[in-house]
């Protein structure tokens, strides 16, 4: 493709370059130009304000991300191995949706570019995918991996199963879920750092697999149990439990393990302090070293 030639993404990847071609491309047609950006930058903002510096109607994002994806180790080429020697690819498909999603985001709300319409691209597979980007400020959604693995087909079922969760939770047009996320969108310092979840493991539906322990015994808090009185068994041990949602990632059962916020006022096991009810952030949290500074 164009990324491997160092045409398109080579352009990209310099906002001055962008802006120029975009105003280029506005002097010399009646069409919307629509700038494409690619993702192999480091700052996604700088291209999409550039663009619209430079005049263009729209973004679209993501193109392909510069990538191997694996090596032969017969012939310790690249692959796909064209004579023996291999280049870098683009990857793209559902690998790459949570980096569009984010860029998107990251777009959508930038005031420096608030209200520039984004044409959302990357992984869109499902209707749930669509709604995401939706949601996440893209007007639309642009599908390409998904077509070439199933066919022009998956539009159809993308518009159905939308069009089915639109109905079931009242959402009229587009304009009801365009955007509704983005002001959701924060940076880490200005979470609450004062919200306390943990845990929770529904014995019931629990099948018994022991990854949740695995998962927390050796790369988080050692906060869930494999034998209580002899017996196998998977529970919370609310002392240790930090909330980092882990386990819930790795568990195969939907919904068996789920995040409970506790209560303002209850007791944190693992703190032993009570949980506050006011917000708070790490901007003005006692151990930020650049506290004073930040307020
Ligand atoms: C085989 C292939 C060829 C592509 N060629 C182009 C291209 O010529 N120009 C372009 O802007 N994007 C091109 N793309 C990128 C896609 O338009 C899209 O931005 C990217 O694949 C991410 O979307 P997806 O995950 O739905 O595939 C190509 C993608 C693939 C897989
Ligand atoms: S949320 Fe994290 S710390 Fe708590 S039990 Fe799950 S993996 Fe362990
Ligand atoms: S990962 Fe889920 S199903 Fe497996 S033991 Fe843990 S809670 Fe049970």
């Amino acid at each position: 493709g164009m990324s491997e030639r160092g045409m398109g993404s080579a352009v990209g990847q310099v906002p001055e370059y962008i802006e120029m071609v975009a105003r280029w491309c506005k002097a010399n047609t009646r069409m919307p130009v629509i700038v494409k950006l690619t993702p192999n930058i480091t700052d996604i903002r700088y291209p999409a304000r550039a663009a619209k510096a430079g005049g263009a109607d729209a973004v679209s994002l993501i193109n392909t991300i510069s990538s191997i994806t694996s090596v032969n180790l017969d012939t310790f080429s690249p692959e796909p191995s064209i004579d023996g020697k291999g280049s870098h690819g683009g990857y793209c498909g559902p690998a790459v949706k949570p980096i569009a999603l984010n860029m998107v985001a990251e777009i959508a709300r930038d005031p420096e570019t608030v209200g520039l319409p984004i044409s959302g691209i990357g992984g869109v597979t499902t209707w749930r995918d669509a709604a995401e980007f939706i949601a996440l400020g893209a007007g639309n959604v642009q599908v390409c991996t998904a077509a070439m693995t199933y066919g022009f087909k998956i539009v159809e079922e993308m518009i159905s199963g939308l069009e089915n969760w639109m109905d079931s939770k009242g959402h009229r047009t587009l304009d009801d879920i365009t955007g509704r996320a983005t002001g959701n969108v924060t940076d880490w310092q200005y979470l609450n750092l004062n919200y306390v979840a943990k845990a929770s493991i529904n014995q019931d539906a629990c099948i018994k697999c022991g990854r949740c322990h695995i998962a927390c015994e050796d790369t988080s808090h050692q906060a869930i149990t494999h034998m209580v009185d002899g017996e196998r068994r998977f529970e919370v041990i609310e002392e240790e439990c930090v909330g980092c949602n882990l386990c819930v990632n790795v568990c195969p059962v939907e919904n068996c393990i789920t995040m409970e916020p506790l209560k303002a006022g209850a007791l944190d096991k693992r703190t032993g302090e009570k949980v506050k009810k006011q917000y708070g952030n790490w901007t003005e949290h006692p151990n930020n070293p650049s506290r004073v500074a930040t307020e």
